[in-house]
């Protein structure tokens, strides 16, 4: 009677060794399987190994909408600079939307005006010798969903946002290299301080009217673009104008301190014109 079960026991245990023996080949077999998709992967120190201030080689790409609000062509970020921090978000705007930002500035333009730092009024002035006009905030719903898009990017609410405005440089006019931060009382009372800029090409140019950051820190000859870049634009890290582009930089560092780099201009237009738009955004809700 005993004998049965004697023997049943080594059977026992042979059998639970073999379970175990097949439980760890079949989770090795899941693990090469998942190894051979790309779903696991090795830890490798070879992917961090990105040379700082090398400005070719931090591109991302972003995925394609589709087209969802017209035809804007591929989207990607690029970041060109981190003193100040700045990144080029390619074909931002459609064609259309850039087309309709200056049908509607157009009846409106006005010689553009500088900030007085002693007064905090605005002035008349040889350095900035465009003409433009302020496009109220949600005026529209082509307006409204641009400005969703920019706090998208931004991740800055729209009500931070002040009206989007809209300028115009013809051949020979420029905006010298300037901060968009104030420092005067007058100018901060609504809002607070200018956080951020996005400056939006609506036109190609076909030479001149760079943006140039003549404080960025960095090999400022390293961009693609460097052959193609004006004398004034050789003066510093420059985003040479193409139609839908967008340009954010900011004007604060991350512990809100005034950031020094940030200084920029607009460069002379020597052939052709030059259209943009500027959000500029606060610390705190801008009252419209
Ligand atoms: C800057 O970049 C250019 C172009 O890539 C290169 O020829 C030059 O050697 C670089 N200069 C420095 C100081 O790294």
């Amino acid at each position: 009677m005993a004998k049965p079960r004697s023997s049943r026991h080594p059977a026992r245990k042979s059998s639970s060794s073999t379970m175990v023996l097949t439980l760890l080949l079949m989770f090795s077999f899941v693990v090469l399987i998942l190894l051979a998709l790309g779903i696991l992967s090795m830890p490798s120190s070879s992917r961090n190994s990105h040379k700082a201030h090398d400005l070719t080689s931090i591109v991302r790409k972003t995925s394609d909408r589709n087209g969802a609000d017209g035809e804007r062509g591929e989207q990607w970020v690029e970041v060109i600079s981190w003193e100040p921090r700045a990144f080029v978000y390619h074909n931002f705007l459609s064609r259309e939307e850039c087309e309709y930002l200056i049908e509607l500035a157009k009846p409106h333009m006005e010689k553009s005006t500088v900030v007085d730092s002693e007064t905090g009024k605005s002035k008349d002035s040889r350095v900035r010798t465009s003409s433009g006009t302020f496009l109220a905030r949600g005026r529209d719903k082509i307006i409204r969903n641009i400005e969703q898009r920019i706090a998208d990017f931004t991740f800055i609410p729209v009500e931070n946002g002040e009206g989007l405005q809209v300028l115009h440089y013809e051949v020979g006019q420029k905006y010298e290299p300037h901060f968009d931060y104030f420092l005067d009382e007058y100018n901060t009372q609504n809002g607070g301080q200018r956080m951020a800029t996005l400056l939006m090409y609506l036109s190609d140019v076909e030479e001149g009217g760079e943006t140039v950051f003549p404080n960025a820190k960095g090999n400022i000859s390293a961009v693609p673009w460097w052959n193609e870049l004006s004398e004034c634009g050789k003066g510093g890290l420059s985003v040479k104008p193409k139609m839908g582009d967008a340009l954010l930089f900011w004007s604060m560092k991350p512990d809100a301190t005034l950031d020094e780099h940030s200084l920029h201009g607009g460069c002379p237009v020597i052939k052709g014109n030059k259209w943009s738009s500027t959000k500029w955004m606060r610390i705190h809700e801008y009252k419209a």
